[in-house]
């Protein structure tokens, strides 16, 4: 059956391996001299299958595609207040390598253009230049869930003509941004970039975003949720640059291209993509890469924003075994919009019944704010003289401390039985 998903995936890169519009970065000619012809695109599910065609074996550098990842170190290790002091996330509407900052704050205004990724970069703990490059470069290969390695001759080049990116970091220092020696943010800037990676670690490094900061394949957590989400938000506005609110309505991802050709994309909860073409739009963005998006995001319905539930879907059924007694049946993930619907259904139906029965037993996953809805919903049924029962066989409503707890059973039957007991005995809430 996963071949479905193979050939489909083939058969996409094949309906935009013709095109040949763009142009190869050629700022240093390390990047100029690599084969335009190179197509890739790797996926990965949310459980660390990946699906892999065309070129995946290319090693390309990763270029900007390392900041959003530099910055995701810079609030996990100095927490997000810290990194907003010297950090905006705004959309610049400016070039990427623009030397500018806010008028106000004086500090870059997003951490995916040159002058926030080098103020991230220089924010990454370390005594030396060595031991941030060494941090970002465990941090990388722990998304990769393999040892990323450096690309000598582009961080040689990228070094020597880097003097735009030189001009940023001294702008930075001079208004206090900057931490430390801007040479040396300068220079953990230029190895950032300079390391290499195949469609198949973007894809992996896009998933264990995905994932919340856990890598599907390795099992391990390379940041919390909390990161990823200030990360994914920023992608969001800032990460294709001047095409990102084309990029956002037509594909609908997180994403962030580099000029080596690179894309990762995101699609929460679900799926990392990674593509290469090195072929590049006047914005900067792989062309075929933002074709291949393009694409996929159509055929498969990954837009973030598409409807494609709605909170209806967590009520499965309601039903009457006996008077005064009614069953909410609920399934899928119980969040917030789906605990509303219950909650307010459960409420509009109070005349109906003496006993209100939750089954839960179907649920997949139910975050705090559900879980505090079910108990308010507990409290104020007692309130009415009326009482919830909840069926839980797994336990994932109940905590300490909650309201449900003494009311809790592991099958719909054993709870009817106990209501019918309870109105048998004139039972008042
Ligand atoms: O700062 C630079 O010039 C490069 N090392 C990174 C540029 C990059 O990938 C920009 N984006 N598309």
């Amino acid at each position: 059956m996963a071949q479905l998903v193979q050939q489909y995936l083939d058969r996409i890169l094949a309906e935009h391996a013709g095109v040949s519009d763009g142009v190869l970065a050629d700022y240093i000619p390390e990047l100029a001299g690599v084969d335009p012809e190179g197509f890739a695109l790797s996926l990965s599910s949310a459980d660390g299958h990946v699906y892999e065609t065309g070129s995946t074996a290319v090693e390309f550098t990763i270029q900007s595609i390392s900041k959003p990842f530099t910055y995701a170190l810079a609030l996990d290790s100095l927490g997000q207040a810290a990194v907003d002091a010297r950090i905006g996330v705004e959309p610049s509407g400016e070039a990427f390598n623009e030397i500018s900052v806010d008028k106000t704050s004086k500090t870059p205004k997003n951490p995916m253009i040159n002058a926030g990724a080098i103020a991230a970069a220089s924010l990454v703990p370390g005594a030396t230049a060595d031991e941030r490059f060494d941090a970002l470069h465990d941090f990388y290969s722990g998304f990769a869930g393999r040892r990323l390695e450096l690309d000598h001759d582009v961080y040689a080049s990228e070094k020597a003509t880097g003097n735009r990116n030189r001009a940023i970091a001294y702008m930075l220092a001079s208004f206090g941004v900057l931490e430390g020696d801007p040479d040396e943010a300068l220079d953990v800037y230029f190895r950032q970039c300079s390391l290499k990676v195949t469609s198949t670690d973007l894809a992996r490094m896009a998933v264990t975003l995905a994932r919340g900061g856990v890598n599907p394949a390795t099992g391990r957590r390379v940041t919390n949720a909390a990161v990823v989400k200030r990360t994914l938000s920023v992608m969001v506005t800032c990460g294709m640059y001047d095409a990102a609110g084309d990029w956002v309505s037509a594909v609908g991802m997180p994403a962030k291209s580099g000029v080596g050709g690179g894309i990762v994309a995101v699609l929460p909860g679900q799926l990392g993509i990674g593509t290469y073409s090195p072929r590049l739009d006047a914005k900067g963005n792989s062309v075929r890469g933002v074709r291949v998006c393009r694409s996929l995001s159509e055929q498969l319905g990954l837009h973030f924003l598409s409807v494609a539930r709605d909170s209806r879907a967590t009520l499965r059924a309601v039903y009457e075994p006996r008077d005064n007694v009614r069953v909410y049946e609920t399934h899928g993930d119980l969040l917030f919009s789906g605990a509303e619907l219950l909650v307010r259904t459960v409420d509009r139906d109070r005349g109906r019944f003496e006993v209100a029965i939750l089954d839960v037993s179907r649920v997949d996953d139910i975050d705090d704010a559900a879980r505090s809805m079910l108990s308010g919903m507990s409290a104020e049924l007692r309130s009415q003289n009326k009482v919830g029962y909840l069926v839980d066989p797994d336990g994932i409503v109940i905590r300490t401390g909650s309201d449900f707890e003494q009311v809790r059973y592991l099958c719909v039957d054993d709870a009817v039985e106990a209501a019918e007991q309870a109105l048998r005995r004139g039972f008042a809430g």
